[in-house]
């Protein structure tokens, strides 16, 4: 069983008890207004589902509102087609003192057409927990205990690092 050290950087912090983070999951059928003429949905459209689902998990989790900060590149594997039904899963795997990563899983099935369940995409969200005046408040630490949740949890700490360093790197240049 892994137990992560929960952090506490901010100066008067109050101290949280760890808490497991549980899964959700929503259907949509892709109906052609979604679609591209290829007949293939729009990744604007897949990315806003995505938006939708990790502000859920992360709002959830916290029990605060929740704004997304950044994302990191999305990559779509597969096609999603007019008439598939998509699956979308969202867990926090990752908390830091008031942020979070979502990681966001999509999943296609056409029945009619008999084609089995395929991944289209997955991608991590950088969500923070804002208070009523949107600044950033702190979310309980993650409970991290199997395999999984802890791999999860590890490639989710790259993601949140790369954004950070993103983010500094076009701070420097806009400053320049
Ligand atoms: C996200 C937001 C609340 C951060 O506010 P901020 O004053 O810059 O926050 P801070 O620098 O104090 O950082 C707070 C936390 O956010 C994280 N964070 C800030 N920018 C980030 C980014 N681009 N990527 C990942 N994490 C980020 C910090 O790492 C920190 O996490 P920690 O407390 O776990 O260490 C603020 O920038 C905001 O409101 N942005 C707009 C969000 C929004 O409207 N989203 C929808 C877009 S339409």
């Amino acid at each position: 069983m892994f137990k992560i050290a929960p952090r506490f950087k901010k100066e008067g912090q109050v101290k949280m008890t760890q808490k497991k983070s549980l899964p959700i999951s929503s259907w949509d059928i892709v109906f052609p207004n979604d679609a591209n003429p290829l007949g293939t949905m729009f990744g604007g459209r897949l990315m806003a589902i995505m938006d939708e689902m990790s502000g859920i998990a992360a709002s959830r989790y916290c029990g605060r509102p929740a704004v997304t900060a950044s994302t990191e590149a999305f990559i779509f594997y597969n096609p999603v087609r007019v008439g598939d039904r998509i699956e979308t899963i969202a867990r926090v795997v990752w908390t830091g003192t008031t942020s979070m990563v979502v990681k966001v899983q999509v999943f296609s099935e056409n029945p009619i057409q008999g084609r089995e369940r395929r991944q289209c995409t997955t991608a991590h969200f950088n969500m923070v927990a804002v208070d009523e005046q949107g600044k950033p408040t702190a979310v309980p630490p993650l409970l991290v205990e199997s395999e999984e949740e802890k791999r999860d949890y590890d490639v989710a700490e790259i993601v949140k690092n790369q954004a950070i360093i993103r983010k500094s790197q076009v701070m420097e240049r806009k400053q320049k």
